[in-house]
């Protein structure tokens, strides 16, 4: 069986820098989301660039099944994971009561139980490889979002999923490491609702560079990564340095400032 990258929200964003390091580190990858030109345009790109081509997999993940889909896929051709980027995900924000309650279940579903499925679906062939997990939280998992509370809590979730698996996982060989970026220009706002003109670029971190610092965590077993020197800073901080009650208000206000017509 070869071993592959199997990259989930590849056609966008940090998923798609992700897979550009990745190839450029020399690993075979699959590349997963729904849109699936968009997939093939970045195979074609990484392939012209002197890589093996990746294998797309237009898959919405979002679907029942869609896990099984991608291990069945991989089975069919030989291939098995060494490493699993899960990184499709999507924000939404307004008040929890006052926003579609059917996509905040769905933003479960692909944020959580979608991540956990993989993370836990190819144990014996990460470890048959030496290989990995790379979780892409959120500097939000490590503090309640009013205002975008479910996209917050999925965030919570996975940081803490990811590093309790770092533990369990470390005696096979399997890396486990968490990603947390801060703000990231890309599709993900507008998913949001968001429309702020200026997003916090105090904060902000380019997806090559999530990409790239990703990437070197999980090759050195990091547990976790949070990209940039502000969000490191309020990653450790924030959350036990700023009283819950001024953190909850501050944060409400924001988010529900940030909110477009959606
Ligand atoms: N941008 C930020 O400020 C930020 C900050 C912290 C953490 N993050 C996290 O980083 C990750 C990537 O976000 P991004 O900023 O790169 O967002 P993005 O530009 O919107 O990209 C999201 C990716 O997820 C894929 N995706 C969404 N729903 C899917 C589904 N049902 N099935 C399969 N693929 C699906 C999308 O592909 P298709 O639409 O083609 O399916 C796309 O490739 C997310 O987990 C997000 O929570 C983002």
């Amino acid at each position: 069986m070869t071993p592959v990258t199997v990259i989930t929200g590849a056609s966008a964003g940090i998923g798609r820098e992700l897979a550009r390091v990745f190839a450029g580190n020399g690993h075979a990858l699959v590349l997963v989301a729904r849109r699936e030109a968009r997939l093939n345009e970045l195979a074609a790109e990484i392939a012209a660039a002197g890589h093996p081509k990746p294998l797309v997999l237009a898959v919405d993940l979002a679907l029942p099944g869609a896990t099984a889909r991608i291990g069945e896929a991989l089975a069919a051709r030989a291939l098995e994971p060494q490493y699993i980027v899960n990184n499709a995900g999507f924000g939404l924000v307004g008040r929890a009561a006052e926003i579609d309650r059917g996509e905040q279940l769905g933003m479960i579903d692909l944020n959580m139980r979608v991540l956990t499925d993989l993370s836990l679906g190819f144990v014996d062939s990460l470890a048959r490889h030496r290989g990995g997990i790379l979780n892409v939280a959120s500097i939000a998992g490590v503090m309640p979002g009013p205002g975008s509370a479910v996209y917050y809590a999925s965030k919570a979730f996975v940081l803490s999923l990811s590093e309790a698996l770092h533990q369990e996982f470390a005696p096979r060989g399997i890396r486990v490491t968490c990603l947390c970026p801060g703000p990231v220009a890309s599709e993900f706002q507008a998913r949001a609702g968001i429309v702020e003109a200026e997003p916090p670029w105090a904060l902000a971190v380019s997806a090559e560079r999530v990409a790239a610092e990703g990437y070197r965590g999980l090759m050195r077993g990091r547990r976790v990564v949070v990209p940039g020197w502000a969000c490191k800073l309020l990653f450790a901080l924030m959350p036990r340095i700023v009283p819950r009650l001024v953190l909850l208000a501050r944060l409400e206000a924001r988010q529900v400032g940030r909110l477009g017509r959606r």
